[in-house]
């Protein structure tokens, strides 16, 4: 089985759809390759692709924020990766075919880090791992079962919650708290499992352009 350095090898000279032409660098994903927690955004911005490394522009400030206030985790104990590794032209959304021919890198990182807990950030990591084309707004607010005993939790995409204001950050914000309520369950000798039913329940659904 290859390992993620393997995969990220594979990737950096990934030429399978066209974001590659317009690329400046491949955002493979970086952070603790046995995190406990792994976070899943859509794709690479301007900075993002200058850099090489995740969420490094004012969402990704907000993300550290967050996980640093509410989980008590550092970027460096978490491990950071998108759906797609290429920076779509213009920031717009990444395409269908896109996300399916980059798919298979995320399922390896996934494979390999064997997170406790996935935090998905805005519709297209979520609908892409929970398998489903749901609104965040309607799927945010619980955690969900995803792979062999590991949850999904899945919430705002930061850059909707620094357009959103206040109350769509506490929404992320209580995510987040969500996400470290199911890592802890998660830790060894911990009881109950981590658990199909929704921790708190779901919010009245709150749309974010
Ligand atoms: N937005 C994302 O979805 N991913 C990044 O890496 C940066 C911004």
């Amino acid at each position: 089985m290859p390992g993620l350095a393997d995969v990220e090898r594979v990737a950096l000279a990934c030429t399978l759809c066209p974001l590659s032409q317009g690329r400046t660098t491949v955002v493979f994903g970086e952070g603790d390759p046995h995190a406990q927690l792994m976070v899943v955004g859509e794709g690479p911005g301007r900075d993002e692709d200058l850099q090489g490394r995740p969420f490094v522009g004012r969402s990704g400030q907000l993300l550290d924020k967050l996980l640093q206030e509410e989980a008590g985790l550092a970027r460096r104990q978490v491990y950071i990766a998108n759906v797609v590794k290429c920076r779509p032209p213009g920031n717009r959304d990444p395409l269908p075919e896109e996300i399916a021919a980059c798919r298979p890198y995320l399922e390896q990182q996934v494979e390999l880090i064997a997170p406790k807990v996935v935090l998905t950030l805005g519709n297209f990591a979520t609908r892409a791992l929970l398998g489903t084309n749901e609104a965040i707004s309607r799927l945010r607010g619980r955690t969900y079962p995803f792979g062999l005993g590991a949850v999904l939790v899945p919430t705002f995409h930061p850059a909707a919650a620094l357009r959103g204001g206040g109350e769509v950050v506490a929404r992320m914000r209580a995510d987040v708290v969500r996400a470290h309520q199911a890592l802890e369950r998660a830790q060894p000798g911990s009881h109950p499992g981590p658990t199909a039913e929704p921790i708190l329940a779901a919010e009245p659904g709150l749309e974010v352009p």
